[in-house]
């Protein structure tokens, strides 16, 4: 297995709901007009508390500087795993499961610091830029470690990388924060960049002017709906994860979504927002998903965590998680 480290170097910033105007007219541009700006790597999500951007220090540059954007004080970089031989094997577990014991347990058991984003398309790890060496030590065993470099694919220079450190011995590793799981469900999704421009002014809709949409679309009644919404634009690639009330605002047939078409349930972690020194939190809940063999994605926002599991296994996850939080002392 190959680990790339990507060459974009990332920002993670929040945006207050209330100030989306003032950065409107740089997210569209990073969204929709790709080839007016040098971006390349371009994540929005939208959840109950704010706004969350990651963007390369390119894209960066198009919005505004200012007191309502908050900005986390690291440079991020972004790793990404790729099964080497191109066998693509349908017994495969996706997103964080399959990388839960090979990425995210050992860099948890070096105190090293993560961010995740997953994506239709793939999942990144975020670290930041300083940990780099740490990381690069610590995965070296377990995987062949390759660099972009002016988007080549290089043998990453080597910082006296030997083996990897020793691994620590099996912890447990309690759930600390408390969990939530909103009502909706949730579809992980793409759309062809040609397509884009036909669901621009929808999209754009969605992203910055429905935030009241809720009340009519799913009852007012429904207290457990959360607003989230997340848009990524990555190399080129468009990865959408939305709900299933969203979904039916687009054209049929727009967006690709997995062969099985599987809804999402989503489990909120946090209570206090979680800032970007703790360790461990996607380990924790990534692990014992990894052990059930159940699938999931993973969204860090800037306040809090968000994983995603099949729309079946959410009462077995949630009791799973439950029972690990007991037991923390
Ligand atoms: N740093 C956490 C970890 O290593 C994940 C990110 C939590 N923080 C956040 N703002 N979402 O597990």
């Amino acid at each position: 297995m190959e680990l790339h480290i990507l060459e974009h170097r990332l920002k993670v910033a929040s945006i207050a709901k209330e100030s989306i105007q003032l950065f409107t007219y740089g997210l569209i541009k990073l969204a929709f007009l790709s080839s007016k700006t040098r971006c390349k790597f371009f994540s929005l999500t939208e959840t109950p508390e704010d706004y969350t951007i990651i963007v390369d220090e390119e894209g960066f540059l198009e919005l505004p500087a200012s007191e309502h954007l908050s900005v986390a004080d690291a440079t991020w970089l972004a790793l990404n795993v790729v099964s080497g031989g191109g066998s693509f094997s349908s017994s495969q577990p996706i997103g964080v499961t399959k990388i839960a014991k090979s990425v995210i347990a050992p860099l948890a058991d070096q105190n090293i610091s993560v961010f995740m984003l997953s994506t239709y398309q793939t999942d990144f790890i975020l670290i930041r830029e300083r940990d780099l060496p740490f990381v690069m030590h610590t995965l070296a065993a377990e995987f062949t470690i390759l660099r972009v470099v002016n988007g080549e694919t290089v043998a990453a220079d080597d910082f006296g990388i030997t083996n990897g450190f020793v691994k620590p011995k099996m912890v447990q590793r309690p759930v600390i924060h408390p969990l939530s799981s909103p009502s909706n469900m949730f579809c992980v999704t793409s759309l062809d960049p040609d397509t884009l421009p036909a669901v621009a002014t929808l999209l754009m809709d969605v992203m910055f002017y429905s935030n009241g949409v809720k009340d009519t679309l799913v009852g007012s009644e429904d207290s457990g709906h959360i607003r989230f919404f997340s848009f990524s634009l990555i190399e080129g690639y468009i990865s959408l994860v939305m709900d299933v009330q969203t979904q039916q605002r687009f054209p049929n047939n727009l967006l690709f979504t997995s062969a099985s078409g599987e809804l999402w349930k989503m489990v909120r972690i946090g209570g206090q927002p979680l800032g970007f020194d703790e360790c461990g939190i996607v380990a924790q809940i990534s692990e014992p998903l990894a052990a059930s063999d159940i699938p999931a994605y993973y969204i860090s926002t800037f306040k809090f965590d968000h994983a995603l599991v099949p729309e079946e296994n959410i009462n077995g996850v949630i009791n799973a998680l439950q029972v690990s939080q007991a037991e923390k002392h």
